[in-house]
């Protein structure tokens, strides 16, 4: 079972950015972990990051069609990525979103997600474990629908 990790702008700075907010590990290292359990899980993982959001509906347009399910932090594309939620819509796959903050409890202008709508659901505010879950998550449900 094929999944795909999508991370959007400036998600490669993670263990740079903010700890306060996004934590000490490095994308690298919660790809790592996301891998380990993909094992555990009998799935695999594909992951991609890029900072421009016309790459990553190249990477949607090009890998959805082999894939099995989508788990997205979209980064601040969360609050305006249209071209990014069509994308998505078309690839007609399950997807979870996940932010490592709460967007909920920060600026006002975070608390709208426009990608919200078009997932299972949502998973913000437990950092790196935020993606560990969606991983869980989306693979029990793929596996209970299949
Ligand atoms: C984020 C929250 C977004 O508001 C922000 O722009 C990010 C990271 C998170 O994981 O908490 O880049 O998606």
């Amino acid at each position: 079972m094929k999944i795909l990790v999508i991370n959007g702008p400036n998600l490669n700075a993670l263990g740079k950015r903010d700890k306060s907010y996004y934590g000490t590990k490095t994308l690298a290292q919660i790809n790592t972990l996301l891998e380990k359990e993909a094992k555990n899980l009998a799935a695999n993982i594909i992951s991609f990051q890029s900072n421009s959001e016309s790459e990553i509906i190249d990477f949607i347009q090009k890998t959805a069609p082999s894939a099995a399910g989508i788990i997205i932090n979209p980064g601040a594309l969360t609050h305006y990525g249209l071209s990014l939620r069509d994308a998505l819509v078309d690839s007609a796959l399950p997807i979870v979103e996940v932010h490592l903050s709460n967007i909920y409890a920060r600026e006002d202008w975070r608390a709208k997600s426009v990608i919200a709508p078009i997932t299972r659901g949502q998973i913000s505010g437990f950092g790196w474990r935020s993606y560990l879950a969606a991983l869980q998550i989306l693979v029990g449900e793929l596996k209970k629908e299949k």
